[in-house]
């Protein structure tokens, strides 16, 4: 890694598990990094960085905390499926902030997506950036709204985004639909890193996952960041290929266990009306 941005990099969900290893990671190669979250910084502060305790509820504050950053990384929120209530705030409002922070700093945003936006697409289905949002759940349903968001900063004020559908960012795949969704740290950084340089982004879309030839997911924008994936899943075949969990609707569909939580059907659905073949 070697490029340093021109201006700050405000990172939110700092003290995540992604956040964690984007601020030392980033930190490590020079960059000028503002974290914040709304829980403490584990880690000890990269040197030339800051921490900021701050709730993405709290528009003036995430305006304060962007001001003179060119790049967004927004990686706070809830992370899992919760109620409506819960993440309403955290992940909508919030991120309404997140998108007026950047307008008024004429900064880009990198939204940590998540392929639970698209998650009651079947596994056979192979996936291009322009698919239709399927989510499968409150959390992924404020993954597609986040999205959408994006789409309409952009055309109404400019405002550039990556749109990173993450997979699985684990350290190492867990189970067998991992080996299709696995992203490495690795090559989320250097995604976010290429994210951040490239000359132009517009509002685009990225699989978030590593070079997995189990892969569910297609065409997307990543010519334009010029990134591709340097890690696989593939050699964890072997060791997680048979870990599956008995469900026919978890095993069904791409998001996986979160469309089985809280599904009250009582025979499946038909096949899709829409999406690629
Ligand atoms: N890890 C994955 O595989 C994966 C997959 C898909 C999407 N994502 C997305 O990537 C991002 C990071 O994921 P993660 O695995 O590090 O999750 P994480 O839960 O470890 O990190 C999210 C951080 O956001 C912070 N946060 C929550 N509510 C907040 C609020 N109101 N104000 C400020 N900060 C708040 C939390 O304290 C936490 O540190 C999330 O947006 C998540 O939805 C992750």
């Amino acid at each position: 890694m070697t490029e340093i941005p021109a201006k700050p990099v405000l990172l939110t969900g700092a003290s995540g598990a992604l956040g964690r290893q984007l601020a030392r990671k980033l930190g490590a190669a020079g960059w000028t990094l503002v974290l914040t979250d709304i829980v403490p910084f584990p880690d000890p502060v990269p040197a030339g960085s800051r921490f900021v305790r701050a709730d993405l509820n709290d528009g003036p504050t995430v305006l304060r905390l962007a001001e003179g950053c060119g790049m967004i990384l927004h990686f706070g929120g809830v992370s899992t499926e919760q109620p409506f209530e819960a993440i309403l705030g955290p992940n909508i409002r919030g991120l309404f902030h997140i998108y007026e922070a950047a307008r008024r700093e004429k900064a880009r945003v990198l939204f940590a997506s998540s392929n639970h936006s698209i998650g009651f697409h079947e596994r056979e289905t192979k996936l291009d950036d322009d698919c239709q949002f399927m989510p499968d759940g409150y959390y992924g349903l404020s993954k597609a709204y986040g999205e959408l968001m994006g789409r309409m900063y952009w055309f109404k004020h400019g405002v550039e985004n990556v749109n990173v559908r993450i997979g699985s960012s684990f350290p190492e795949p867990a189970e067998a639909r991992m080996l299709a969704t696995w992203l490495s740290y690795d090559d989320l950084v250097r995604l976010c890193v290429r994210a951040t340089l490239a000359p132009k982004v517009g509002s685009c879309v990225i699989w978030g996952a590593s070079n997995n030839s189990r892969t569910f997911w297609g065409h997307d924008s990543r010519e334009a960041l010029d990134w591709l994936p340097e890690d696989s899943a593939d050699g964890h075949a072997g060791r997680v290929g048979n870990i599956t969990s008995g469900d026919p609707v978890i095993e069904r569909y791409q998001g996986g266990g979160y469309t089985a939580i809280d599904y009250s059907r009582a025979e499946a659905p038909p096949a899709p009306l829409f999406g690629k073949k």
